[in-house]
């Protein structure tokens, strides 16, 4: 048990009792109304806010860098080594890189492939739609993030697809509010998608994401408002929707384990933030 005087648990070197007692008062007080509480470890602290803004600014930067140099023609790997290259001459290590043995320094998933889409001879086509999702690491601290691009003449139903799939990530990105529910933000997305006929994956979720690739808690893309965790200020975390045209369900790629496909051959789009909940509001931090 932490005394009033003694440093706080955050890590900042504040007294206790200057930091974070009063939002520990506070989340006791949810907790006795029944409510789910997230731990300590989901909270950052301003050092560890700091590095991932560090992090995130060369992650955001990459992504432009994509958006600039991607065209018809391109292979996946030249995507790649743009993102290696640029993060690596920036300061900053890409975290998938070796991750788990993830051979590339990013994922590349192109048309039906949801995520984890492996880099490679692929030579992009007139018409397809591709995410690209980049995680940067500076000074030990993560930021993640993804976007999708249109190749040329891109059909009206994998434009629309696209479109509405960013609109998915933005409504979850407006529910998130502090003290409101992870809950919220699973219902916002879902809400959109179904609208529009389309289905949520529900195997792959958005993460705590900071100190780690990969923290608690799990952020699924379906929810029901006013359940789940509560979201607290100092939270860091990614909201990701993988959205559908046709069946939500997926098949993984038995030759490397990694790439997953929608099971129906339809198409499949995401769009990923790294967000921050704070004392009254948010900040979308990687985009
Ligand atoms: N960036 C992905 C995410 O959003 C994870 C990729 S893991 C990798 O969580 F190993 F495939 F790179
Ligand atoms: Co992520
Ligand atoms: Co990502």
């Amino acid at each position: 048990m932490l005394t009033r005087n003694d440093p706080c648990w955050c890590g900042s070197g504040k007294k206790y009792k200057k930091c974070h007692e009063e939002f520990d008062r506070h989340l006791h007080q949810l907790k006795k109304e029944g409510k789910r509480i997230p731990t300590h470890k989901m909270i950052k602290n301003e050092e560890d806010i700091h590095w991932i803004r560090e992090a995130a600014k060369i992650n955001n930067a990459v992504l432009d860098l994509v958006g600039e140099k991607i065209h018809i023609g391109m292979t996946t790997d030249e995507i790649d080594q743009l993102v290696h290259d640029y993060t690596v001459e920036h300061g900053g290590i890409p975290a998938c890189l070796g991750y788990e043995g993830f051979p590339k320094s990013c994922c590349t998933s192109v048309n039906d492939q949801i995520c984890h889409g492996i880099p490679d001879d692929y030579v992009l086509q007139d018409g397809d739609i591709i995410n690209v999702d980049c995680t940067t690491i500076v000074n030990g601290h993560y930021a993640d993030a993804s976007r999708m691009y249109c190749l040329g003449n891109v059909a009206p139903n994998a434009q629309k697809l696209v479109d509405v799939t960013k609109q998915c990530l933005e409504a979850g990105i407006a529910a998130v509010k502090p003290w409101g529910h992870l809950g919220d933000i699973g219902a916002a997305i879902q809400e959109i998608a179904h609208a529009n006929g389309y289905s949520v994956v529900v195997d792959f979720c958005g993460h705590g994401v900071g100190n780690a690739f990969h923290e608690d808690p799990m952020v699924p893309h379906v929810g029901r408002k006013g359940t789940g965790v509560v979201l607290a200020p100092g939270m860091v975390f990614t909201i990701e929707p993988m959205i559908n045209e046709g069946v939500a369900s997926l098949f993984i790629d038995a030759d490397n384990d990694w790439t997953s496909y929608t099971d129906d051959g339809k198409l499949s789009a995401q769009w990923e933030n790294t967000i921050l909940v704070t004392e009254d509001g948010i900040e979308i931090i990687a985009h």
